[in-house]
C-alpha cells in the first residue's frame, strides 16, 4: 500500500480508492497527469502530491459548480494544476490547447459524484422534492423532466430497461406517459412506486434504478466514456497509464471490453483461420480483473462498493 495520506480537506469526499488509484496510474515526480472527472479534486490532489517535485495536473470537469470548488481546493499547487470546464470526450483538444500531450497517466472516475447526488437544486435524488433536471452540466441540452414529458413510451421503456437494466421497464413507462407533465424528482418517484408498488423488503427505493437510467440518458454517459476510452489511451506517452473508477455494471463492461480490444494483436473472429485484421495491441492490462474497494474502504463509504477500478498502460512500441 502506497503512502499518500487521505485527503484533508473534506473527510465526506474521501475520493474513493485514492491509494489505488496512485498505485495503478504509477504516478512518479515531474509527471504530467490529467484527471478528465476532476469534481470536486479529490483525486486530483493525492495524484498531484504524489507528482512531486514537477509534476503536473490537468483536470477537466463538465460541472462549473464542482470546477469552482475543485480551483479553491487545489490553489495551495498553484500553476502546477490547470482547470478546464469540458466534456471528457473533448480531452484530445483540451490537452493539446493546454500543452498536456503526451501524458503519464489518464484517470476517469466515471459516473455522478456524490456531490451532485447531495446538493440541492440540482435535481438528481428521490430524496429530495426539486424539478427533475439531473443535467451535470447545467447547460446541457436536455433535462431528465424534458425526456419523461416527451419521448414516447415504447422509447422511455427502453431507456429504463437498457441504462437501468430494469424489468418493470415496460410498466413504469406507461405509468410515466399516463401522469405527464411530470415536473419533480417527486413525481417521478411516485410514478414509480405506481406502477411497481413499494415492498417493506425491498433494499432499494423503487425508484433507484430508473432514476439511474435517465440520469445515464440526460448525461450520455455511456456514448461519452466509449469515445473518452478511445481519445485518451492515444495521448499517453509509452509507458503511460489509463485508469478508470466505473460504478456499475454497463460501464464496467464497456472499460473491460476496451482494455480487452487494445490489448490483443488480433481481433479477427475466433473460428477466422487467418488473421485479417491488421490490429495491433497498444496497450497492457495492469489491473487484470479490475480492482475493487478495501473492506475497510466500503466501512468508510459505503459508495465505494460498486467501485470497480481498471488499468492499462501505454506499450512502448504502439504506433
Ligand atoms: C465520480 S465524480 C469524480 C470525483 C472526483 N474524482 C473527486 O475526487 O472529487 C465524476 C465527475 O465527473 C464529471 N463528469 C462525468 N461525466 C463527464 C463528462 N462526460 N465530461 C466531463 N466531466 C464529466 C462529473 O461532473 C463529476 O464531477
Amino acid at each position: 500500500m502506497s503512502s499518500e495520506r487521505a485527503p484533508q480537506h473534506d473527510p465526506r469526499h474521501e475520493p474513493v480508492m485514492f491509494h489505488e488509484v496512485v498505485d495503478a496510474l504509477a504516478v512518479h515526480a515531474g509527471g504530467r497527469y490529467v484527471d478528465a472527472t476532476v469534481g470536486l479534486g479529490g483525486h486530483a490532489r493525492v495524484i498531484i502530491e504524489a507528482a512531486q517535485p514537477g509534476g503536473r495536473l490537468l483536470g477537466i470537469d463538465r460541472d462549473p459548480q464542482a470546477l469552482a470548488i475543485a480551483a479553491e481546493h487545489l490553489a495551495p499547487f498553484g500553476d502546477a494544476v490547470v482547470l478546464a470546464r469540458g466534456e471528457f470526450t473533448e480531452i484530445a483538444q483540451i490537452c493539446e490547447e493546454r500543452g498536456f500531450t503526451p501524458v503519464d497517466g489518464i484517470l476517469i472516475d466515471a459516473g455522478v459524484s456524490s456531490f451532485q447526488l447531495d446538493t440541492p437544486g440540482r435535481g438528481f435524488s428521490f430524496r429530495r422534492d426539486e424539478l427533475l433536471d439531473m443535467r451535470m452540466d447545467p447547460d446541457g441540452p436536455v433535462t431528465a423532466a424534458d425526456i419523461v414529458n416527451t419521448s414516447d413510451e415504447a422509447d422511455l421503456a427502453a431507456i429504463i430497461f437498457e441504462y437501468g437494466e430494469e424489468r418493470r421497464s415496460r410498466r413504469i413507462a406507461r405509468e410515466i406517459v399516463a401522469r405527464r407533465p411530470l415536473r419533480t424528482t417527486s413525481d417521478l418517484a411516485r410514478a414509480v412506486e405506481a406502477a411497481v408498488g413499494r415492498r417493506g423488503q425491498d433494499r432499494i427505493h423503487p425508484a433507484t434504478l430508473t432514476f439511474q437510467a435517465l440520469r445515464i440518458a440526460v448525461n450520455n454517459e455511456l456514448d461519452q466514456l466509449e469515445t473518452a476510452l478511445e481519445a485518451a489511451h492515444l495521448l499517453l506517452a509509452p509507458g503511460g497509464r489509463l485508469v478508470v473508477i466505473s460504478f456499475h455494471s454497463l460501464e464496467d463492461r464497456m472499460v473491460k471490453q476496451f482494455i480487452r480490444e487494445h490489448t490483443r494483436d488480433c481481433i479477427c473472429p475466433p473460428r477466422q483461420p487467418v488473421c485479417t485484421c491488421d490490429h495491433r495491441a497498444t496497450l497492457r492490462d495492469v489491473a487484470k480483473g479490475g480492482r475493487t474497494a478495501s473492506d475497510d474502504e466500503v466501512a468508510r463509504n459505503p459508495r465505494a462498493r460498486s467501485a470497480r477500478l481498471r488499468a492499462a498502460e501505454r506499450l512502448v512500441e504502439a504506433a
